[in-house]
């Protein structure tokens, strides 16, 4: 049994470098997750694989059963899951394709289904939160960064944002004031409900673009985004051929 899953982001509904051996049809009591789970082995090591903004990309990051995309990886048995997230970058060094394992969050979304805590409880739960992602999975997406000969940041916090559209630049400035160093939609609830059923998350960001107001020109385009993915997302995949094997 895997206990290895991958949640993909914008970009990677599909994993080339999976060889598929199954997919399964999941319904848990929040519902539907964001696509059946997809069994396979990457680097010959079984992993689960979970497009988060479904199979043929058409959840928007507000959308998304972040609830149900737990709770099944939860409940078939996974221990360690990898996410991979797209981000604008804000500070100079988070340029376009970079790399990069967050090791903070700031959550700025809003009303999503955030916690599993909230009915039928015996009494109030608070968990832990201080370092939002597994210190130790963390760690070997560095190691395995550095084996690939990949160039990442190891170090950044991500502003979590509500979406689906993109920041107006006083927002960014805000963001960067606040400490924020990366930008992007889907990373939470995400880890704070991982951690919450007490799955080991990290997450591989890839910087898809400057965030507004930091960029050459004017607007942020879907060109630059897609260009920039399709680049960012090579690296992600030799970062997971070099991880998975070693976990
Ligand atoms: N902002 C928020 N989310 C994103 C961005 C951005 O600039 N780029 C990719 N996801």
């Amino acid at each position: 049994m895997s206990k290895i899953a991958i949640i993909g982001g914008t970009g990677l509904t599909k994993l080339t470098n999976l060889t598929i051996t199954g997919r399964e049809v999941h319904v848990c009591k929040y519902g539907e997750p964001s696509a059946p789970l997809t069994r396979g082995l990457l680097a010959g090591k079984e992993v689960i694989f979970l497009p988060r903004h479904g199979a043929g990309h058409t959840i928007p990051p507000h959308k998304v059963n972040y609830r149900a995309n737990i709770t099944v990886l939860k409940n078939v048995g996974v221990e360690q899951v990898i996410a991979i997230n797209a981000v604008g970058g804000i500070s100079t060094a988070m340029s376009a394709q970079r790399i990069v394992i967050p090791d903070q969050i700031i959550d700025y979304t809003w009303s999503r289904a955030h916690t599993f805590f909230e009915e039928g409880l015996n009494e109030v739960v608070h968990i832990d939160f201080t370092s939002p992602y597994c210190e130790e999975l963390r760690q070997s997406l560095i190691k395995a960064a550095a084996q690939a000969k990949i160039q990442i940041e190891p170090k950044a916090t991500y502003g979590a944002t509500q979406g689906p559209r993109l920041e107006s630049a006083a927002e960014i400035d805000r963001f960067e004031r606040d400490g924020c160093h990366i930008v992007g939609m889907t990373g939470m609830p995400e880890a704070a409900l991982a951690r919450e059923k007490q799955l080991c998350y990290a997450s591989i960001a890839v910087v898809v673009n400057k965030a507004a107001g930091r960029g050459e020109g004017e607007e942020i385009t879907m060109q630059e985004i897609e260009h920039n993915l399709v680049a960012g997302v090579d690296q992600v995949k030799r970062i997971l051929e070099a991880v998975i094997p070693t976990l």
